[in-house]
């Protein structure tokens, strides 16, 4: 059967203390709003419906930034989990499947577990995802008779004996569209919240002889950010689980603790990644390729047996081909290096082309910026730059040209020429003992008159 998200993203998230929407703070590069969609995007949703209210233009921007199918609808008011699900009924409106309800700030609901409850809707009108609490807190109650949910009890409105029941409501709900929206049609604010309850709905649909069952999860799925504090818990859960993943995938991580990764990155087996090293969003690390420490990758792409590092910086648009070594101190960004060429120490490379086989000597710069527009620098195959070329942006070398140390390129350089752009040498016999000489006695002088 189809299936439509329904996410809702419209609370403030006031404990944030921030100006940002709260599904907006992100974890391993990704806003929680991201989050919650990916592991919604698992069920191949026909239809995606984010409900936003606070900060309405820019959750909306994100949720578009993710997903062009996106719908995004307007809670203007947040009068309660039910009446924000109820947006979304205008949108599905004809839609003939199962709609789950995710919130855009619990982003480690698992695939599986979103699987197991489309699979359990098959035999059941509603079902709920549920968990045993460690600390029942403030959750919403599950109340069971025997595989039947019988009622979800919001904490205000218990009592001590169902206060006393572990089993909790994460909040993730699942059932047939229309089913869901002649529920919610009849639920009332009359409660100790004055809010209009999304969990009215299973008493609404146990009184009207439907089913409804709960699936279980592990607690950490549905944990909920609210906080700075648990942000970071959160970054520190991602973090450990995509850790163990990529060694459990046959990488070696030498201190996995120390290694950051995006909610997207892929590191193919046999890769080596040394301490300390950073991969923010759009990195892509083939087999067998070595990052070595202390360096910060982002929007790249480092093809097989290529190294980097230590202390290097690749920058969105920096791809190597195989066999590439990118040294220390060494900064990339838009650029492209064929395969087996080298840039080993010190050096910036932006929006360039370099061809195969090619060596960049300590301290070359691509001059790429005039303060107005950026140009292109394009050194073909074979050659050699020397240390410290400055190439002056739009420039070309051709394929098995050289430069000579300290030059400054101006002018394009034709296949196999030198290109040499430096004041001559000159020696001065001498100068230098008689310069020394005359120093040391202006310092012995000085000395003697304090
Ligand atoms: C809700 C559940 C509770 C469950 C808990 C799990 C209800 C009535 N209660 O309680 O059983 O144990 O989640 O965390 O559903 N939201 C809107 N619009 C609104 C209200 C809420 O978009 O009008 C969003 C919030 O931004 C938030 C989510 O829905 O992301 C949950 O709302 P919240 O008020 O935090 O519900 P809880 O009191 O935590
Ligand atoms: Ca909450």
């Amino acid at each position: 059967m189809a299936v439509a998200l329904i996410i809702l993203a419209a609370g403030k998230g006031s404990r944030m203390k921030s100006d940002l929407p709260k599904v907006l703070h992100k974890i391993a590069g990704a806003p929680l709003l991201v989050h919650a969609m990916k592991s919604g995007a698992s069920l191949e949703p026909e239809k995606t419906i984010v409900v936003t209210g606070h900060g309405a233009e820019l959750v909306e921007a994100a949720a578009r930034d993710w997903s062009d199918d996106a719908q995004v609808v307007l809670q203007s008011e947040q009068l309660g989990t039910g009446h924000a699900v109820l947006q979304a009924q205008g949108a599905l409106d004809g839609f003939e499947g199962d709609a789950i309800v995710l919130y855009g700030d619990t982003p480690f609901i698992q695939a599986e577990t979103l699987e197991a409850m489309i699979a359990a809707r098959a035999e059941n009108d509603v079902v709920v995802l549920g968990f045993d609490a460690a600390d029942p807190g403030r959750y919403g109650r599950l109340v069971m008779q025997g595989d039947a949910l019988d009622a979800i009890i919001e904490y205000k409105d218990a009592d001590d004996t169902t206060r006393a029941i572990t089993l909790c409501n994460s909040g993730v709900i699942c059932a047939k569209s229309d089913v869901l929206f002649d529920l919610l049609d009849k639920v009332t604010d009359e409660n100790a919240a004055g809010e209009y309850y999304l969990t009215d709905i299973i008493g609404i649909a146990r009184a009207q002889g439907l089913s409804a069952t709960v699936v279980r999860c592990n607690e950490a799925e549905t944990m909920g950010i609210n906080s700075r504090a648990e942000l970071a818990v959160a970054e520190v859960a991602f973090q450990t689980r995509a850790r163990s993943d990529a060694m459990e995938n046959g990488v070696t991580l030498q201190a996995p603790d120390t290694v950051y990764f995006s909610h997207d990155t892929y590191i193919g087996t046999d890769a080596i990644i040394e301490p300390n090293v950073v991969f923010a969003v759009g990195v892509t690390v083939e087999n067998n390729a070595t990052i070595r420490a202390f360096s910060h990758l982002e929007g790249c792409h480092v093809s097989r047996d290529s190294v980097v590092g230590p202390y290097a910086r690749l920058r969105p648009g920096a791809e190597l081909a195989e066999g590439v070594k990118i040294g220390n101190f060494v900064e990339i960004k838009n650029a492209s290096l064929d395969a087996g060429s080298k840039v080993n120490h010190l050096s910036y490379i932006g929006d360039a082309q370099v061809g195969e086989r090619t060596n960049i000597g300590a301290g070359t710069i691509t001059c790429n910026y005039d303060g107005v527009f950026k140009h292109k620098t394009t050194i073909g195959a074979d050659v050699f730059v020397g240390s410290n070329t400055m190439l002056v942006a739009p420039v070309t070398l051709g394929d098995a040209s050289m430069t000579a140390t300290g030059t400054v390129v101006t002018r394009d350089v034709p296949d196999g020429d030198l290109a040499v752009g430096r004041a001559r040498q000159e020696n001065k016999a001498g100068f230098a003992r008689r310069m020394f000489e005359k120093l040391k006695s202006k310092k012995a002088e000085a000395a003697k008159e304090t």
